[in-house]
């Protein structure tokens, strides 16, 4: 796009020319899945007029931006950290912002280098000692907390709410209140009825968009803004990705492209592992977030039609050039069962030359009049030709440079791709009834009306596990 940075989706090394066709795709088997592709995107297309996909509309609603910025403005400079409290599609979007755009070493930057935009942190766990340990090192006075959750009842955001409220009560008064932003449902849940009760400022989560399809919604887009990120880009760059994928012809959309290689490399070449391994720390968040919404969306025990299937692809995260060095050994001689996804930076903000001015002769010579990003670069290039010529399927998306404009594109490619992948394994992708049953079993645990029944035969159970060494 003209003045805009690009991205490429490069798939030669996953099609049978390249690694052959023991583990490769074959035009023919493109060609074969072709007019069901096409239909499944007509299919969403109708979906989406239905107004059934309403996180495709996201991209184009300028009146959150809007909201958003008014926030910040009316904010800007009264708080030195902003604590972001919410878990899985509540806090993995803010996460993979901030790493991605925000300096890496952000927090640890005085005020003044950090323009005094706020130090941000985000408070996904409950690991006590976690929790405790932010909160040694973060003010309550020069403190903002922002508390996420669509349900507006997650246990593991609402019991730090409840500690954090108390904290702040106790510290400031009334003014504790000014400390507090809630990011909610409109009308339901816990958190919206006491956010009117205590007069909170809010924002609001469209009841049609899910948590893991929520980043650009005030979930991922007011912690964006506090740290400086343009949010229009992130979702100029998702309106321009959406733009790209809509064409029902597989060869001009690779949401769709995406979704179908990643499928037939499942269940016509067994490859249930999928990849992500960016070569770019900033992207690690990225990762992360991806691999929940691969794993929540596609991974089902019911298909579409009600049948038992237990499908899914298992989305792990590997970090180049970190798992070269872990993870990589099994990537080229373990089981055929993985997909490998590139994500490269073509030009970093910053280029690091190699100083190289060894006078005694080394076998380092080689790095001379190179940099870090040339290295980075060879590493890159160097793997993905070592695992095609093991014959393992592997895909690069490379973006020019690493922008909101880009990021916000990446975020729309892979919800579509999520979207259309779950077309193909016919599972709804929008739902995560899975996690519910460890939830409930939490509660009974806890002693929570209503759960009595669960909280007998969890007490039946656990006289029965015996089998335990005490060390
Ligand atoms: O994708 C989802 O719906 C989930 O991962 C949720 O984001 C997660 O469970 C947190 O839910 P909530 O935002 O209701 O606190």
């Amino acid at each position: 796009m003209e003045g805009k940075q690009s991205i490429h989706f490069d798939f030669n090394n996953m099609m049978a020319e390249m690694i052959g066709s023991e583990h490769g795709i074959t035009d023919h088997d493109l060609k074969d899945i072709k007019p069901v592709a096409s239909a499944y995107v007509k299919n969403m297309k109708e979906e989406r007029s239905a107004g059934k996909l309403q996180f495709l509309d996201l991209p184009y609603n300028k009146k959150t931006v809007e909201e958003v910025l008014k926030t910040v403005t009316s904010i800007k400079g009264k708080f030195r950290n902003l604590v972001v409290v919410g878990i899985g599609g509540s806090a993995l979007g803010n996460i993979a912002i901030h790493t991605a755009m925000n300096h890496p070493f952000h927090n640890l930057l005085t005020d003044v280098e950090r323009n005094n935009i706020p130090r941000i942190f985000v408070l996904d766990n409950i690991d006590p000692d976690r929790f405790s340990g932010l909160l040694d090192i973060v003010t309550p006075g020069e403190t903002l907390f922002n508390f996420i959750t669509k349900s507006g009842t997650t246990v593991e955001t609402m019991s730090q709410f409840l500690i954090i409220t108390k904290l702040l009560q106790n510290k400031l008064g009334n003014n504790y209140r000014e400390h507090v932003i809630t990011t909610t449902d409109e009308k339901k849940g816990t958190l919206r009825a006491i956010t009117k009760h205590e007069g909170f400022k809010s924002f609001t989560i469209p009841a049609g968009v899910g948590g893991r399809y929520s980043v650009l919604t005030p979930v991922g887009l007011f912690s964006a803004a506090m740290g400086g990120v343009d949010i229009s880009e992130l979702l100029d760059g998702a309106a321009h990705m959406d733009a790209a994928c809509q064409s029902d012809n597989l060869w001009e959309n690779p949401a769709l492209m995406g979704a179908v290689l990643s499928f037939l490399s499942h269940r016509k070449k067994g490859k249930n592992i999928f990849v992500t391994m960016p070569y770019s720390n900033a992207l690690s968040g990225v990762s992360d977030w991806f691999c929940q919404l691969w794993a929540e969306s596609l991974g089902k025990r019911f298909s579409l039609n009600k049948e038992i299937v237990h499908t899914g692809s298992t989305p792990i995260k590997a970090i180049g050039v970190v798992d070269q060095h872990s993870q990589l050994q099994l990537y080229m001689e373990g089981p055929y069962d993985k997909v490998i996804t590139f994500w490269v930076i073509k030009r970093f903000n910053k280029n690091v030359p190699i100083a190289n001015e060894n006078t005694i002769e080394n076998e380092l010579i080689y790095l001379k009049g190179h940099s870090l990003n040339d290295l980075f670069n060879a590493e890159f290039e160097g793997t993905r030709l070592a695992l095609a010529e093991e014959r393992r399927p592997n895909c690069t998306l490379s973006l020019d440079e690493l922008s909101a404009f880009n990021l916000g594109q990446l975020f729309c490619l892979y919800e579509l791709q999520t979207a259309f992948a779950g077309k193909f394994y016919n599972v709804n992708a929008f739902d995560q009834p899975g996690v519910e049953v460890g939830k409930i079993n939490a509660f009974a645990m806890l002693g929570k009306k209503g759960f009595e029944q669960r909280e007998k035969e969890i007490n039946i159970r656990l006289q029965k596990t015996q089998k335990k060494y005490h060390i």
